[in-house]
């Protein structure tokens, strides 16, 4: 396999400087290199780029259904069928400008004041944003960070007569851990015990080394009327900027009420036609794009791994899926946004610190690095830590 797309030259990091933002290239000082937001430092799949630029040709942007354009729904219900062996009626599926805004009208349909809703923890910051937004009350579940297990006991302690919803997020982010299949089948079956939404987001879902990602819509699994998918393609195909996910939603009747909610109608909120496009392309013409990105994460995951195992200062950690790792900060005083500013300060390498902040409680005391580079640039990153840590001890 030709691994061209992937190549240290393939960075290029004068347009990283002008166009990634989000605490990236964009933000940071010129020197330093930044492990921070998700999103890959490679440009899109050619397929994608041409997509886009036919869309462009003929000079016309006019306004697309608010339901979505049936190209780029029945591409992902083509998608959930070939790789999560998943039937979803195209119908169902509502395009949205992000998986973030997906979140936010589905916590608002399904959620009302007063209600609460069950999260895992550690987990992305936009569970607990899209909840409270929706007036509900944020509950969180711890997860054992080395089997991305929870507790299904004490998930169900959790539940009262408010609860409405259980929000998953497979693959996690930020513990880079898939969820195992016994663990979903019981939740399935504790949701149905007390008529719970599933919300599952997948964003990561295509990221994985070893066995895929188990879908929550796979269809060996516990069969049950109320499971959403929220997802996108930042992750996958590094379409951060374009905005663009979508909801997938079991029946007309939940489609229905969630493409109320999403604002589409009246034309104030919805996905642009470009970004459909785009990602249609993605999934019908990209897949061997992103076979490839997953064969130079593979590589660049080792890379992380080895490099946490020998500093003094990380507790060894074995993602099995996204292209971050989070390791444990041991045998030093610092907190983790000690640690992060010491090492942005002195080997200029950017970070993300945990905490309440961004993934919850439980991610207090440990560190997000975010592989999504290439071998070259990770390389550098590390030593240039390494070797802070050997002259100066500080970490
Ligand atoms: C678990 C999870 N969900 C949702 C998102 C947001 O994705 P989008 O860029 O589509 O809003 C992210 C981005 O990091 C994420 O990690």
């Amino acid at each position: 396999m030709k691994m061209d797309n992937f190549s240290n030259d393939k960075v290029d990091i004068r347009s990283l400087r002008r166009k990634a933002f989000n605490y990236r290239w964009a933000t940071l000082e010129e020197d330093v290199i930044p492990l921070t937001a998700a999103d890959p430092d490679f440009p899109t799949a050619p397929e994608i780029r041409e997509a886009i630029s036919q869309y462009c040709s003929d000079g016309y942007f006019s306004y697309c259904p608010a339901e979505g354009l049936m190209d780029f729904k029945i591409a992902i219900s083509q998608w959930y069928f070939d790789r999560y062996d998943a039937l979803c009626n195209p119908e169902f599926v509502l395009p949205v400008n992000s998986a973030a805004h997906g979140l936010f009208i589905t916590s608002a349909k399904i959620l009302s004041l007063g209600d609460n809703a069950i999260i895992p923890d550690p987990v992305d910051f936009l569970f607990r944003k899209s909840i409270e937004a929706a007036g509900a009350e944020v509950r969180t579940c711890p997860i054992d960070q080395d089997t991305a297990w929870q507790s299904i006991d004490a998930i169900e302690e959790l539940i009262d007569a408010r609860t409405r919803a259980i929000f998953i997020c497979n693959p996690n982010n930020p513990i880079g851990k898939k969820l195992p299949t016994n663990f979903l089948n019981e939740l399935i079956v504790l949701a149905a015990k007390y008529q719970l939404w599933i919300v599952s987001d997948e964003i990561w879902a295509d990221i994985t080394f070893g066995e895929p990602t188990k879908s929550i819509l796979n269809r060996e699994l516990v069969d049950y009327s109320k499971k959403i998918v929220v997802s996108g393609l930042s992750k996958n195909f590094g379409l951060a900027g374009l905005r663009i996910g979508y909801v997938i939603c079991p029946n007309q009747h939940v489609f229905d009420s969630i493409f109320k909610s999403s604002g589409h109608q009246s034309t104030a909120f919805g996905i642009s036609g470009l970004s459909q496009m785009a990602g249609a392309a993605a999934f019908s013409k990209a897949e061997y794009w992103l076979e490839e990105f997953k064969v130079h994460l593979t590589k660049m995951r080792s890379l992380t791994i080895d490099f946490i195992n020998k500093t003094n200062f990380l507790a060894p950690v074995r993602p099995d899926a996204t292209y971050l790792a989070f390791p444990k900060i041991i045998n030093t005083d610092l907190k983790a946004d000690e640690l992060v500013h010491l090492i942005h300060q002195q080997a200029r390498v950017a970070l993300v610190p945990g905490g309440k902040e961004w993934f919850e409680q439980h991610s207090d005391g440990h560190i997000r690095i975010c592989y999504a580079t290439s071998e070259e640039l990770l390389k550098e990153a590390f030593e240039r830590i390494s070797k802070v840590q050997a002259s100066k001890g500080v970490f």
